[in-house]
């Protein structure tokens, strides 16, 4: 495992082309020695990946898509996006069965189609797990990890291109975050769960309302590689914010 931390922006259904003004101070972040171990990955919606492309042509700072199809190349699916699309565009990206798209219908058996594909078109994964509040309390997170996690990586036999994104639904957009030791504790199984499946470190990132506040005790949870930011990301003085707190 490499020591790259991860900070990905995922803008979701927002922005436009007038909010691109907004990156230049991160993309001078981004040439500072001091930063070159922060990983930086934007997960624009697609209407907006050429223009961030352009906008980060001469930086280290990657790009991803939100989602894609389960079939690799193209088909008649009116609305979707596939890997080869994506790759063809730029992206070294994907995420994947973020919970916002799980409780949209999202299977696990389609995550794992979404998965296979996209690796075979050499894109890298951003593969996201989580339990909702209901099963938080009937105390059944640990099963619920398990099972998005064997059924999400079915039949997968090349685990360095995955990260492993754990994302609580509770946590997404509430302002609440996990306590330290249920954080640690979560984290740690799920690192026993994929050693059961692979000998590949693959990095666990957390996600769920990081911002620039909470991310002083974030950055101290044992067995994170990075994070996953949703609205904080959409801000780059908060975004920065959290860059710096992690690194210095
Ligand atoms: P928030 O940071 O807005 O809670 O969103 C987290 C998320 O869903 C990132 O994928």
């Amino acid at each position: 495992m490499t020591n790259n931390i991860y900070f990905i922006a995922n803008w979701k259904m927002y922005g436009s082309t007038s909010t691109l003004s907004s990156l230049n101070k991160l993309i001078n972040l981004s040439k500072q020695k001091k930063y070159n171990k922060a990983k930086i990955i934007y997960f624009p919606p697609f209407t907006l990946i050429y223009n961030f492309m352009n906008k980060f042509k001469k930086t280290k700072i990657s790009i991803g898509g939100q989602n894609c199809h389960h079939i690799e190349n193209y088909g008649s699916f009116t609305g979707s996006i596939s890997p080869k699309m994506l790759k063809e565009l730029g992206c070294r990206y994907v995420i994947i069965g973020h919970s916002e798209n799980r409780t949209a219908g999202e299977t696990d058996a389609n995550i794992n189609k979404k998965i296979l594909s996209a690796l075979n078109k050499n894109l890298k994964i951003v593969f996201c797990i989580g339990e909702t509040l209901k099963e938080k309390r009937k105390k059944i997170t640990h099963t619920i990890l398990k099972n998005q996690i064997n059924k999400g990586l079915k039949g997968i036999k090349n685990y360095k291109n995955i990260l492993i994104a754990y994302e609580p639904v509770w946590s997404i957009g509430t302002g609440v975050i996990p306590k330290h030791n249920e954080l640690e504790t979560n984290v740690s199984n799920i690192r026993k769960i994929l050693s059961k499946k692979t000998s590949v470190k693959l990095p666990i990132l957390y996600g769920g309302s990081v911002n620039d506040k909470n991310i002083s005790n974030l950055k101290n949870i044992r067995g994170i590689k990075g994070f996953l930011v949703g609205s904080a990301s959409q801000n780059s003085k908060k975004f920065i914010d959290i860059i710096k707190k992690t690194i210095n």
